[in-house]
Order: C-alpha cells, then sequence, then structure tokens
C-alpha cells in the first residue's frame, strides 16, 4: 500500500420509498410474527416503493444526492453502471433511463450489471477497472431494486426479508492518501439454483395477460435459505480474509465493515470468525431490510452520515448474493 489510490469515491448517496412495512404489518398478510422475523434476521420494518418509485427514479435520486456530495455535475459523468436485478424493464438498461433522467451527457456508457446483491461490489470493480484505463474521468456506480415487484407475497419464506431502496457513489480522480485500495470478486455457479427468479427470461419467457396469475411464482424469488445462510457466511468470510490478506492488513486494521444486509446472524457470524468486535460493522438491516444491490452503497451512505466513517478510515464492504455471487472491497477514505 506504498503508492497513494488513482480512484477514489467522491461522495455517495442514497434514497428510500417513503412507505414503511413494519414486522406487524406482513403478520396480517401472512402467517408470520415480529418476533420470528426479528429473531430470526434482525429486520424491523422495510420501505416499499410506490408505482412511481420505480428502479430509475430511485437511482436517479440517490445520484443526485451523491453527485451534490462529491461537488461533481451530470456533465462531468462519463460513465454509468447500474446494479440491478429489478430493471424497469429487459430493456433497454435502467443506467439509459437514469442518464436521461440526470443529463449525463451521450458520451457516456451506460449500462446495466446483475450480480444480484453482490452487484453494487461488481458494478464498483467494474468501474474502478474502466476509470484506471484512463479512458472515464468521472463514474456513478449505483444499487437500486425494486425488489416488492418480484415477490411472492403469500410465502413468508421469502417476501418478509426484502425491501427497496437505492445508493450511488461518485467515483473519479483520488486526492491524497483516500481512494479504493482494491476489490475481489468471486462467482460460484454451481449454487444457481439455490436463489432465482425463474421465470421472465428466456427458459421460461413472460407471460402474457391472461396466464399471468397461474405463472406469478415463476416470477418471484425462490431460495432455500437454510443452505443459502451457510454458504453466505463461508463466503463472506473467504471474501473479506482474502482481500485483507492481499494488502497486508489485520482485520483489527478495519475501522468499519459495511455488510451486504441481509440478516443480522449472518453478519454476527463473520464478525466472530474475523474476531471483530460487532460494533465494528454498520448495519442498518432492522429498517430496510434486504435491498440486495443497493444495500452496501445504502448503509455506506448512512454510515458516513451518521459520522461512522471518517477521513483516514479504512472500510471493508462484503457481499454475496444470487448467483452465487461474492466480494469485497477495502475503501480508505
Ligand atoms: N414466519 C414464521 N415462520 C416462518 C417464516 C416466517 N416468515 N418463514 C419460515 N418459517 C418457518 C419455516 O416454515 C420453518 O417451519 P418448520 O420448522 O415447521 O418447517 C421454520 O420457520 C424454520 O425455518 P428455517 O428456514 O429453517 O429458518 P431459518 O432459521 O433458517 O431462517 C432465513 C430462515 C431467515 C431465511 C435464513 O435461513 C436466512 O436468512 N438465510 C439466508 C437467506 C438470504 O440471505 N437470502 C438473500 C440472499 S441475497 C440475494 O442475492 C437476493
Amino acid at each position: 500500500m506504498a503508492n497513494n489510490p488513482a480512484h477514489a469515491i467522491l461522495g455517495t448517496g442514497s434514497y428510500a420509498p417513503e412507505r414503511v412495512v413494519t414486522n406487524n404489518d406482513l403478520s396480517k398478510q401472512v402467517d408470520t410474527s415480529d418476533e420470528w422475523i426479528f429473531t430470526r434476521t434482525g429486520i424491523r420494518e422495510r420501505r416499499i416503493a410506490g408505482p412511481a418509485e420505480t428502479t430509475s427514479f430511485m437511482a436517479a435520486e440517490a445520484s443526485r444526492r451523491a453527485l451534490a456530495d462529491a461537488g461533481v455535475t451530470p456533465a462531468q459523468i462519463d460513465l454509468v453502471i447500474v446494479a440491478t436485478m429489478t430493471p424497469d424493464m429487459p430493456m433497454p438498461a435502467t443506467a439509459c433511463l437514469v442518464q436521461h433522467l440526470l443529463g449525463v451527457p451521450a458520451t457516456a456508457p451506460c449500462f446495466d450489471l446483475n450480480a444480484a446483491c453482490s452487484g453494487f461490489l461488481y458494478a464498483l470493480d467494474t468501474a474502478w477497472a474502466m476509470l484506471a484505463s484512463g479512458r472515464y474521468k468521472h463514474a456513478l456506480v449505483i444499487g437500486a431494486e425494486k425488489l416488492s415487484s418480484v415477490l411472492d407475497w403469500t410465502d413468508r419464506t421469502t417476501c418478509v426479508l426484502f425491501g427497496d431502496g437505492a445508493g450511488a457513489v461518485v467515483l473519479g480522480p483520488a486526492r491524497g492518501t483516500a481512494g479504493i485500495l482494491g476489490s475481489k470478486l468471486y462467482a460460484e455457479g454451481a449454487h444457481a439454483d439455490m436463489l432465482c427468479i425463474a421465470g421472465g427470461g428466456s427458459r421460461h419467457p413472460a407471460v402474457t395477460a391472461t396466464t399471468a396469475e397461474a405463472d406469478a411464482p415463476k416470477r418471484a424469488i425462490t431460495m432455500r435459505g437454510r443452505e443459502i445462510f451457510k454458504l453466505a457466511v463461508r463466503q463472506m468470510e473467504d471474501a473479506a480474509r482474502e482481500i485483507l490478506d492481499l494488502h497486508g492488513l489485520p482485520a483489527g486494521a478495519v475501522d468499519c465493515v459495511v455488510p451486504h444486509q441481509a440478516n443480522l446472524r449472518i453478519i454476527d457470524a463473520i464478525a466472530q470468525y474475523l474476531e471483530l468486535p460487532t460494533d465494528r460493522f454498520f448495519v442498518n438491516l432492522e429498517r430496510y431490510g434486504n435491498t440486495s444491490a443497493a444495500s452496501i452503497p445504502l448503509a455506506l451512505d448512512e454510515a458516513r452520515r451518521a459520522g461512522r466513517i471518517q477521513p483516514g478510515h479504512t472500510t471493508l464492504l462484503v457481499a454475496f448474493g444470487a448467483g452465487l455471487t461474492y466480494g469485497s472491497a477495502l475503501v480508505r477514505w
């Protein structure tokens, strides 16, 4: 880590829909309880987007805040990546809709990236590499999800876990010692069927209006929760250890860990394996549930605003998701 990093996160922003849905609200809809959801996951409530709060809308709002925080204008952005598994439409890319909403110039490539809950780390790594090529200067890296649109609201094993929201960062030239120190991505496609939305792709194409209701379950998230839980702990621990080793850092040198916000018990297990106190982890899942690709940038923005990340701090970001994908990144502020 002798050299100063070339690129840094210059600003962060986030957007959460207005509507709050509590565990008690859900218990009127499916056979569940606040007690079950909270003790198994740490979640108390989640935000659910209204019809006007599309993925692109939430992504643009989070981006506006990140741009203001960075002191960068849309005209200066020359790359937009939206990590999402709930794009507004299968095509065009939500990133193009965000570009239009923000007024980012036509010279900026805009594309979506799907790595489920690891999506933000995949997008960050991609943007970082593209900036390192020297062909782009400022990137908007966004994680945005309207997961309420892909949930089976009669399935208590999944609908209680997820929520909607967006987070964004502006990446650009580093000043001083702050910057992205490293990033490491992984995928284990052998476990692809463990967590998926089976319908809506080319294998089970989107259905017509007349068959929509019968096929609805195929268009919703299905998951083998227990198996995912075990793999998630192993994968996040591996991703965290490997990036720390690569940079010669002991876990104790990390000031704040911002993990994917899926389940408090998963986060507690990782803290235990890394031998870090749990208060070193920034957690906001009790208010948002699992917002997939939005979870890390949303938490990162809140952690900064709460003063949990200060200039000079080193932050570890670590995620897992469908694919199964996982990854980690080290950021100095
Ligand atoms: N309310 C009440 N009871 C429930 C509910 C609910 N919402 N959901 C399940 N149950 C019941 C089950 O039916 C089961 O009952 P049974 O024993 O009579 O069969 C019992 O509770 C225990 O179910 P388990 O699935 O074994 O519960 P577990 O302790 O494993 O917790 C959970 C389930 C919370 C899903 C956990 O396994 C988990 O968090 N796994 C990781 C999932 C995850 O994070 N997925 C997101 C991945 S990220 C991405 O890319 C989208």
